[in-house]
């Protein structure tokens, strides 16, 4: 097979992960990642952002001779860069607007769960935007509402459109606010009111390429700011993977329960899932359930799964463009991988950044270590921070407890002023275990 050209999108965590693996292939011929990050230079070219319609990157995919397009973060794919490339002739990793709905429409997920009988909360869909159904959403939570209760904006909200209610006056108060913020009111056209689970939450990701798929690993994110799952919610504070406690047993449910009737009630309604799919489950008493769907690598998930992989990245991204996946077995390594987000003060608030990074070149020596950049940049040959995630630092261990240890040890080595983490990631994935 002739080497394939990469143009991979996107500038977080998980696209430098992306890039790593996909650097280590020997079927890679160029790798272009646009926008990339200080991480990402040394594994390919960083190009700037074309822009953010599909069309405007039509140049630079044709003066790279692109084979392959990767794309990264859920707004292009819910934008439906990914059918406009295909149209173009390309080959894309990512699933199509209609497949991407699974992520950009809470409203449409849950209507299509409730059509194919995959297990999720119990669920009400409202309009929002008339002071009429702001009513009837409060009269609904009123007249049949338990607390706490799970309000959701419709649509991509970057995690920031979920709220977990403890009163009616909240209730009333966070349908308020979905009118009156405005990066949110867009995204709270609809609002989506569920039942609270309780349980231990998993992800699952799974490969699928239209027709076949195979689950790609499982990880448990930590989405809370603070110490014990405390706190605002964020992007995701760190991850580890696989999870120990997620046996045979529970994957062959959660295979037939909630993967394969996902994938093939999107075939039959017409829209096969081609891709990454990111399934969060609450392992609750009356078995696992769906949270949500998205339509990528979670961040920081990404960054542990990919290490556990002793496949080749490009084959089977490669394999999922082509349709056929079925080629490939996913064989992964038995050790565990532990993220730690080290992020800047003040995250997900309000945030200083412009701050040296230290000790990052000590930290990287080990071949089971990584180091991604997410919020960094360069300015006069020193690394700054940048962003509210800046950096992700993994290391890996036979036993979570060594994974764990491993990476806090690494994370000790690297400083930069206002810096914040958390020091419990993985823990709780040591306590499931031993009940
Ligand atoms: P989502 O964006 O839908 O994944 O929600 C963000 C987070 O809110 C999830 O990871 C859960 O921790 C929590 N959450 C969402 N829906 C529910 C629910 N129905 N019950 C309990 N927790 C939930
Ligand atoms: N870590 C959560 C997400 O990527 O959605």
């Amino acid at each position: 097979m002739s080497k394939l050209n990469v143009l991979l999108i996107g500038s977080g965590g998980r696209e430098h992960s992306i890039a790593a693996f996909l650097a280590r292939s020997p079927l890679l011929g160029t790798l272009t990642i646009s926008p990339g990050n200080p991480g990402t230079v040394s594994l390919g070219e960083n190009i700037q952002s074309p822009g953010n319609k599909p069309e405007l990157w039509m140049p630079l995919i044709k003066q790279r001779s692109v084979d392959l397009i990767v794309i990264g973060p859920e707004q292009p794919l819910v934008d439906g860069w990914a059918d406009y490339f295909r149209e173009q002739g390309l080959a894309v990793f990512g699933p199509s607007k209609e497949a991407a709905k699974l992520e950009g429409s809470k409203s449409f997920s849950k209507e299509f769960m409730s059509r194919h009988g995959i297990p999720t909360a119990a669920y009400q869909v409202f309009g929002s935007h008339n002071s009429g159904s702001e009513g009837e959403a409060i009269d609904w939570i009123r007249q049949n509402g338990h607390f706490p209760i799970v309000l959701k904006a419709d649509g991509l909200a970057a995690g920031k459109g979920v709220f977990i209610c403890q009163t009616l006056d909240e209730a009333a108060d966070t349908l308020h606010q979905y009118q009156q913020n405005q990066t949110l009111s867009k995204a709270a056209r609809q609002i989506v009111i569920e039942e609270f689970m309780e349980g231990e939450e998993l992800s699952v990701f799974v490969l699928s390429d239209g027709s076949s798929w195979q689950i790609l690993q499982h990880a448990q994110d930590h989405k809370k700011i603070g110490e014990g799952d405390t706190g605002l919610n964020t992007g995701g504070m760190g991850a580890y993977a696989p999870v120990p406690s997620a046996n045979q047993e529970l994957l062959e449910i959660i295979e037939n329960e909630i993967i394969r009737p996902t994938l093939d009630g999107m075939r039959a309604e017409g829209h096969p899932y081609s891709g990454v799919l990111y399934i969060g489950l609450m392992l609750t008493n009356q078995g696992p359930k769906v949270v949500e769907y998205n339509c990528r690598f979670g961040d920081p998930e990404c960054q542990v799964i990919l290490p556990t992989l002793e496949n080749d990245l490009l084959e089977l991204m490669w394999a999922v463009s082509q349709e056929n996946l079925y080629q490939h077995t996913i064989q992964t390594s038995g050790k565990i991988y532990t993220c730690v987000v080290l992020a800047s003060k003040g995250y997900p608030g309000p945030y200083e950044t412009g701050f040296e990074i230290t000790g990052l070149d000590l930290a990287s020596n080990d071949e089971d270590t990584y180091i991604f950049h997410a919020g960094t940049k360069e300015q006069s040959g020193r690394v700054i921070t940048n962003g509210g995630r800046v950096l992700n630092v993994i290391s890996a261990g036979n036993t979570l407890q060594e994974s764990i240890s491993n990476t806090y040890k690494i994370v000790d080595q690297i400083h930069f002023e206002n810096e914040y983490h958390r020091s419990d990631i993985g823990r709780k994935g040591i306590r499931s275990i031993k009940p």
